[in-house]
């Protein structure tokens, strides 16, 4: 398969995602086997699975309080379901299977519907036999516009997905491969932004650029920089913050977002670029080719985006309910203990698992914790593995704890690196069973997922 390139200017044609407006009207979202030219040219099509025949499935755009109705066709050959990332929504509408709904069989259908409370940047993807299905291509982002959305130029979505592919440009059929559960996941060696290698998206000097960034890889953390763009991270998960903060380097896990508002600062006639680095170097997500005339002077910081309502957990109020990070290759497994009692691995990973949390390794029956409605929930989460996991809780958005007990930024999923502690506080006032899993989807296959039940 083609390596990615490294600093390479994109040529490609420019890929425009269509988006639509859901409010109200009955629509389709068609799961169904397709083949793209996703491979560069020279390579061959690809088989993958779509949302209605396209990778990425097209952009959802409503507004704040407007109702998404759609209905779920499967023309898939298994089970599937859809799960709208980070959106606060009724429990029977969250897509988990055997938990909020049953899975919908190949050649059946289920209808969603419910309103948006949060403006922000979500995605939706299955979640069922998840690492597989969003691997094969099946996600797409969500947008749910302010009622006064910011002043900008341009407002782009920028979803990055990384692919393992074999030589002949085949998605790689093997899920579930050992070597990725009990690692860092399912690393892939072709990454796309909107389903295409080499994105450019011309712009003109000056311009004022909202960048939408989604990370719906099922296991990289990109680190992304700007060149030749400045300005300010405005929201993560969806979730405005409360001062936007100046645009440095950016770690985005699997699943989360990031809004930022920045400025075109390259010269007419140069390029700037989303940069991912990485251990062996830097190369372009994205390119932004820059004509017109030359900027002048920069334009004043934009005001912070308008909150969503989301409750605000009571901290000294709280109940918190450990929930280390245990298990994985590299001396884990070995070490890993539950209140002194040493865990039994060799049973586990003869089941196919892990990893642990709390001390439980796969969906417990019973609930981590079952929250009274209205009752802030503290979780700390000691990653005590030698691997980041992505932790992501349904149907809230939690506050991340520093480690100086202050309350930072809300979202729906925190990357917790080896060796970190972080604690999340939330809200339980969304009644119904919600999962809290590790994004990066091997783990969650192989014993990184629980569950908690808000009265
Ligand atoms: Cu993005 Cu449990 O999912
Ligand atoms: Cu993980």
């Amino acid at each position: 398969m083609p390596t990615r390139r490294t600093f390479l200017t994109g040529t490609a044609a420019l890929l425009t995602v269509p988006s639509v407006s859901f409010a109200g009207g009955a629509n389709e979202l068609r799961a169904a086997a397709s083949r793209i030219q996703l491979a560069p040219e020279g390579y061959g099509r690809t088989d993958v699975w779509t949302y209605d025949g396209q990778v990425p499935g097209r952009v959802l755009r409503l507004r704040q309080g407007e109702r998404l109705e759609t209905t779920l066709v499967n023309d898939l050959p298994q089970p599937t379901t859809v799960h709208w990332h980070g959106i606060r929504l009724p429990n029977g509408m969250d897509g988990v299977p055997g938990m909020t709904q049953d899975a919908v069989a190949p050649g059946g259908r289920f209808d969603y519907a419910f309103s948006v409370p949060d403006a922000g940047t979500f995605w939706y993807h299955p979640h069922a036999n998840s690492a597989e299905q969003i691997g094969r291509g099946l996600s797409g982002v969500l947008v749910v516009d302010e009622a006064e959305a910011p002043e900008v130029d341009r407002d782009e979505v920028i979803q990055l997905s990384d692919w393992r592919m074999t030589e002949d440009a085949q998605i790689d059929p093997s899920f579930g491969a050992m070597h990725d559960m009990s690692h860092a996941g399912r690393l892939g060696n072709w990454i796309t932004v909107n389903g295409n290698g080499a994105l450019s998206k011309p712009v003109r000097a000056g311009e004022r650029l909202r960048l939408r960034l989604v990370n719906t890889a099922t296991a990289r953390v990109f680190a992304l920089q700007l060149q030749g763009l400045e300005g300010w991270v405005m929201a993560v998960d969806g979730m405005p913050l409360d001062q936007p903060r100046t645009a440095g380097e950016l770690l985005l896990g699997p699943a989360q977002r990031a809004d930022l508002i920045v400025d075109v600062t390259a010269a007419p006639g140069e390029e700037a670029f989303l940069v991912s680095y990485e251990r062996n170097g830097g190369y372009a997500v994205t390119a932004f080719p820059v004509s017109g005339e030359a900027a002048q002077g920069r334009r004043a910081a934009p005001k912070a985006l308008p909150p969503n309502p989301v409750p605000e957990p009571v901290l000294g109020e709280g109940r918190t309910v450990a929930m280390p990070l245990e298990g994985g290759a590299m001396r884990g497994l070995q070490s890993a203990s539950y209140e002194g009692r040493r865990l039994d691995w060799r049973a586990l990973v003869q089941s196919g698992q892990f990893w642990a949390m709390g001390g439980v390794a796969g969906m417990p029956d019973a609930p981590l914790v079952e929250a009274a409605r209205g009752e802030t929930i503290r979780i700390p989460m000691e990653n005590r593995t030698m691997f980041p996991h992505a932790m992501h809780l349904h149907g809230h958005h939690f506050r991340e704890i520093g480690p100086d007990g202050q309350a930072g930024p809300l979202r729906d999923t925190t990357l917790i690196q080896p060796g970190e502690t972080r604690e999340i506080a939330f809200v339980a006032d969304n009644p119904g069973d919600w999962m809290l899993h590790c994004h990066m989807l091997s783990h969650q296959m192989s014993g990184m997922g629980t569950w908690i039940r808000v009265a």
